[in-house]
């Protein structure tokens, strides 16, 4: 495993880290949650990542427990959290002073850890002003809840607006964001955030590196019945098939299996080489999908620039038809 830093900050952080939405406690227990982090840090993964959200604070629960029970050194590894989507209430929600506060103690108290390393705006709250997240933000930098605050899925005005609030009263802007980026999800990645890159050279760190699974070619022809599309209360995720060239993803599987590699660990290696990326959140609903998809690590090689022109064609053409 490498480690590249985390935007500009000198925070270490794995090429492949491990996520737990959809996965802890809807498809993984206890043992097998436990199994896949500890395969991952073995792996030498030391990123895992969280949210309020994910199951409704159980995923916290659950990653908090494992963490108790594998007595990792608390200085060895990076853990996360999100606020956003805390509740049903008015107050359990948003981005305000008082639910970014909240959240926060709520997830230190849910994965047993005194502070997080990474704490993230899961998405705008066009109903809260920036500023008063980024102070919300800044006052659990210093009381030493937080170690960087960042964002997720936020436009690249919102987060140029975080910089110049934090800017005018000397305060921290956001250190990193999490979006979404695949073979099938490039633009805001690519060329939205492009200026966000290069001006406040912020780390990211990426989420649903296989497009929830499509990009394994395990859809190509429907839906398998094991699928997190089919999980109680992730059925919309389906919706996610509507538009997808099938015929082009179909193609990408061919050229990964042409030069040796499944089409899982393409699609993730591919990611990789974008260097504004500072780590890929890999997910998994068993430990042998994540075995396979860690093995990538060993196989950076195989995309040689030959690879990528081909690539390239095969999109350009896929695009135009
Ligand atoms: N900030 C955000 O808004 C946001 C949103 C989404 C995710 N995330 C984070 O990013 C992490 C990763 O996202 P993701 O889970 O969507 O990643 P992903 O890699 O796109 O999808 C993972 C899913 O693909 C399937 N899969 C994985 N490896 C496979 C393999 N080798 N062969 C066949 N199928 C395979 C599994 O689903 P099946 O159960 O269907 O087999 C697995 O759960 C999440 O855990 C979370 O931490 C953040």
């Amino acid at each position: 495993m490498e480690y590249r830093n985390l935007g500009k900050s000198g925070l270490k952080i794995s090429e492949f880290s491990f996520g737990s939405w959809v996965t802890f406690v809807n498809q993984l227990n206890e043992k097998e949650a436990m199994r896949c982090m500890e395969i991952a840090y073995e792996r030498g993964v030391n990123f895992f990542d969280n949210a309020e959200a994910y199951a409704s604070g159980a995923s916290e629960v659950l990653m908090g427990k494992i963490l108790k029970k594998l007595n990792w050194s608390r200085d060895s590894y990076i853990v996360s959290s999100k606020v956003f989507w805390g509740g049903d209430l008015p107050t359990q929600k948003g981005l305000s002073k008082k639910h970014v506060h909240d959240a926060c103690n709520n997830a230190l108290k849910r994965l047993q850890v005194d502070y997080l390393d990474l704490f993230f705006c899961h998405r705008p709250d066009p109903e809260t002003p920036i500023i008063e997240t980024v102070f919300a933000m800044n006052d659990l930098l210093s009381q030493g809840k937080i170690m960087y605050w960042g964002t997720s899925e936020w436009s690249a005005k919102e987060i140029k607006t975080a910089f110049k609030c934090a800017s005018k009263y000397k305060l921290r802007g956001p250190s990193m964001e999490q979006p979404q980026y695949n073979l099938l999800h490039r633009d805001r990645f690519e060329n939205e955030y492009d200026e966000i890159f290069k001006k406040y050279k912020i780390g990211s760190t990426i989420w649903s590196p296989l497009a929830s699974g499509l990009l394994t070619g395990k859809y190509n022809n429907g839906v398998p019945s094991s699928s997190r599309f089919k999980v109680k209360g992730y059925e919309w995720l389906a919706d996610s098939m509507d538009g997808i060239n099938f015929d082009l993803i179909g193609k990408i599987n061919s050229l990964a299996k042409e030069i040796g590699l499944l089409p899982s660990q393409f699609a993730i290696l591919w990611c990789l080489m974008n260097q504004n990326v500072s780590t890929v959140i890999l997910g998994a609903s068993s430990s042998t999908q994540l075995k396979e998809n860690l093995c990538a690590i060993d196989l950076k090689d195989a995309l040689t620039l030959d690879v990528t022109d081909k690539l390239n064609n095969i999109i350009r053409e896929g695009i135009k038809k």
